[in-house]
């Protein structure tokens, strides 16, 4: 193993960790470890230092093109293409048991590249994956197709259900192994071949992953790993080679991707942005609806696809809820991922912290009114943190009110009626998620039906399991993952018409 030399890592990294991260990265393709072809390199950096952790390979148009080759190859030719459902189903199990194996080692690369804690990056990123996986490796003997009771005499018609293709799958970098797998899973499981490209803050977990899946024996091409950019990302999805492609990240560049699947008539699942609001009923058990407001915006420094970061609270209960909720964010701890007493990270980088920052002084110019937080902090560290961060404003139309700002920042409002409520909630581009709080269980469910987002968290926020769909109303996405849905996009249907006469 040759060792990088720049590279200074916290004293905190396992050894596992250690030696994957300083060992040398290649892309992976087939059972290759190559540099791209034309030597280029990036760093990954630490978000809470700002030091470089490791350089990765940036993968160009050459190593696009060997890459969607490799994956056709696997898909057609090699054991991949002819392995039963059960065997399939084997490996994706055995994928599961070894991440599950190195679970420490995996949360200790996550929490580095991302900067999370690392408590955080192993219940959530690692073990998420280990269920995700485990839940897709009983799919692939449940794959059935019909035969269909057709009008038409002495005739068998049926439909089989034949694996998409090869899959572009391009992740954002919030929960990098996790995002990866919410694609790969199914995907494995309905029999495709992936090239799977990680986002360029964060790429280390997927190279691990795609070694530990060459490692259960899965055939070389099935999961191809490359590193790289927005550059590499758009030249994956323009590659003729690739039947579908399956999007997390950005609104802008989904519908730009949405574009260009449109045009080739690729396959495409889009998972994008959201301004998710999180509404407090007055009924509601407000120290509860405290805690999983606070939760709901504030974990994972706000950078979730989903996170509450719109809350609407009964005016006669506005006053309660904004100090309890401001004492909670300013007795924040803030750190190093890898420090155990972190209970917030830094963010993604310095580009994501100025871009936030962008937002907050845009909500104090636009006359929102600054509760708590507001400033960077930490800044002797080198690393990007940003104070979780609480408005108050009364007006729904400002920047910080309508438009995703991925960081820890909660613009709240007050509200006065149930319906009132609704429209307003209902009113942004946005659909991904929504919460009611509320102890009525008719104004839940009304609410419940009310509210125009993919997901509805009733008294919490968050919930997710591999069997429960996920994904955007709106401007928040195209498509589903997890789950039966989950599964169906990644598979064609072919009807077969057989005349018996
Ligand atoms: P992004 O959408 O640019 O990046 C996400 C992934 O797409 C990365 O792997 C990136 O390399 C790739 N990519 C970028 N441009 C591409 C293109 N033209 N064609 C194909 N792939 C491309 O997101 P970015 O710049 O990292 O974050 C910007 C904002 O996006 C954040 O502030 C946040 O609001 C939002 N975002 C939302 C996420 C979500 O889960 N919904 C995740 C990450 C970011
Ligand atoms: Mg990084």
């Amino acid at each position: 193993m040759s060792t990088a030399a720049t590279t200074a890592l916290p004293d905190a990294l396992g050894r596992a960790a250690r030696e994957f991260i300083v060992s040398e990265h290649g892309l992976l393709i087939g059972d290759q470890r190559p540099q791209a072809a034309d030597g280029r390199t990036f760093a990954t950096l630490d978000p809470a230092t700002g030091s470089e952790i490791a350089k990765v390979p940036q993968a160009g148009a050459q190593d696009v093109d060997r890459a969607v080759e490799t994956a056709r190859t696997a898909l057609e030719q090699s054991p991949w293409a002819t392995l039963a459902p059960s065997e399939r189903g084997r490996l994706i199990a055995a994928l599961a048991d070894t991440v599950e194996a190195h679970q420490e080692e995996l949360a200790e690369i996550e929490s580095l590249d991302n900067g999370k804690p690392v408590k955080l990056a192993q219940y959530v990123n690692v073990r998420g994956t280990v269920a995700h996986l485990r839940y897709f490796a009983g799919w692939p003997t449940k794959i059935e197709g019909s035969v269909l009771p057709v009008t038409a005499p002495n005739m068998l018609c049926y439909t089989r259900r034949e694996p998409v293709g090869v899959c572009a799958q391009i992740v954002p970098w919030n929960f990098p192994l996790l995002m990866a797998t919410w694609k790969v899973a199914p995907a494995l499981a309905a029999g495709c071949t992936i090239v799977l490209k990680p986002a360029e803050q964060t790429p280390l977990s997927a190279l691990r992953l795609g070694e530990l899946a060459l490692e259960v024996g899965f055939p070389p091409g099935v999961l191809g790993v490359l590193t790289g950019d927005g550059e590499t990302g758009a030249a994956l999805v323009d590659h003729p080679g690739v039947d579908k492609i399956s999007f997390t990240g950005s609104t802008v560049v989904g519908r730009e991707i949405g574009a260009k699947a449109g045009c080739a008539l690729k396959r495409v699942t889009l998972e994008l942005g959201g301004k998710s609001p999180n509404i407090i009923l007055p009924d509601a058990d407000i120290d509860a609806a405290v805690k999983g407001s606070y939760q709901a915006i504030y974990f994972n420094s706000g950078q979730a696809c989903n996170a509450g970061s719109r809350l609407f609270v009964p005016a006669e209960r506005y006053d309660e809820v904004i100090s309890a909720l401001a004492e909670r964010a300013a007795a924040t701890r803030l750190g190093p991922g890898l420090d155990q007493q972190t209970q917030l990270g830094p963010l993604i980088s310095a580009e994501q912290q100025e871009r936030v920052m962008g937002y907050i002084e845009a909500g104090r110019s636009e006359g929102a009114e600054i509760v708590c937080g507001g400033a960077p902090t930490l800044e002797d560290s080198g690393g990007y943190y940003v104070q979780p961060t609480l408005f108050s404003s009364t007006s729904d139309d400002l920047s910080i009110a309508r438009e995703e700002i991925f960081g820890p920042v909660l613009v709240a409002s007050p509200y006065s009626t149930l319906e009132e409520v609704a429209a307003r909630a209902n009113a942004g581009e946005y659909g991904l998620a929504a919460g009611v709080w509320t102890r009525d269980v008719g104004s839940a469910h009304r609410l419940a039906a009310m509210l125009r987002a993919g997901s509805i968290y009733i008294n919490h926020w968050g919930g997710s399991d591999p069997s429960a769909p996920f994904g955007g109303f709106k401007a928040s996405g195209v498509g589903r993952e997890h789950g039966h849905d989950g599964l169906d996009a990644y598979l064609e249907t072919k009807t077969v018409w057989t005349s018996l006469a």
